[in-house]
């Protein structure tokens, strides 16, 4: 079980993504917990402002710290010292990941590191144009980045990232997709698939898939996937876990391309 504690001044934006599908499903059978928290009720005062304009000048508006760290004390029922929470995190306390364009760029192995590593996550989601920066220094112990392009704010960015490790949980996908992702597949493309009807407004699909014999079929995957990955993204095959036949597959490939198909 994987605890997620989000902090956001928007928690609405998360109901029908955490509602539906695989996501609600692990919830249900309780492989992952999914705790919103506004940060809005933790600001002090009549109006609970939580963002002001920056010193220094710069335009746009800085989410304040206080009602950050008031939130993460709130919720963990503890005193951040001064030296700043990544003591606590040494004590065992969980991970607080920040957010924010600026972070580690999330990957796979990211993924599945967290999920191999921590229990309860606490995510707090930035606006695009700023947290006060003592939240980084004395708060976050982690910042992630979803992508090289901007989003308005980490709502989006914590959705992806609790999609994403909810995934790598033992026993959350059923056994039959946990196979294809075993590092015999990693790094690579998915093949392409197919349904009925095997041939849709004339358009045929390719005659393996008719044929009934499996070992053949098994290595059309196993090439197309290649071949696709070798197309469209070769930075990973620097990473995939390759036989001596993927190898003599793709050397193929670069000697005569037109075997590839379109991919
Ligand atoms: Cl985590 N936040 C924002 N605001 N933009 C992003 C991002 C995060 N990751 C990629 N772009």
């Amino acid at each position: 079980m994987i605890h997620f504690d989000i902090l956001t001044l928007f928690p609405e934006m998360f109901e029908g993504v955490f509602g539906t599908s695989i996501i609600n499903r692990a919830r249900e059978n309780d492989y992952i917990k999914i705790e919103l928290h506004n940060i809005r009720d933790y600001a002090p005062g009549k109006h609970r402002v939580t963002d002001d304009t920056p010193y220094g000048g710069g335009g746009g508006m800085v989410m304040k710290p206080e009602p950050i760290f008031n939130a993460v004390e709130a919720i963990l029922a503890v005193e951040i010292p001064s030296e700043g929470y990544q003591v606590l995190q040494r004590q065992g306390y969980p991970p607080v990941v920040l957010l924010t364009p600026q972070g580690r760029l999330l990957n796979q192995p990211i993924a599945h590191e967290f999920v191999a590593t921590f229990e309860r996550l606490l995510l707090i989601c930035g606006r695009y144009e700023g947290v006060d920066e003592r939240v980084r220094q004395y708060l976050a112990t982690d910042e992630i980045s979803i992508g090289d392009y901007v989003l308005s704010g980490g709502e989006v960015a914590a959705m992806v990232l609790i999609d994403v490790l909810t995934r790598l949980i033992p026993g959350v996908l059923g056994d039959a997709l946990a196979t294809t992702k075993d590092s015999h597949s990693a790094n690579l493309l998915e093949h392409p698939h197919y349904t009925r009807p095997a041939v849709f407004r004339g358009y045929r699909i390719p005659e393996i898939l008719l044929s009934g014999h499996h070992a053949k079929q098994e290595s059309w995957r196993r090439q197309q996937s290649l071949a696709r990955t070798l197309h469209r993204r070769p930075d990973l095959l620097a990473g995939a876990d390759l036989t001596a036949a993927d190898r003599a597959f793709l050397d193929s490939l670069a000697r005569d391309p037109s075997d590839s198909n379109e991919m």
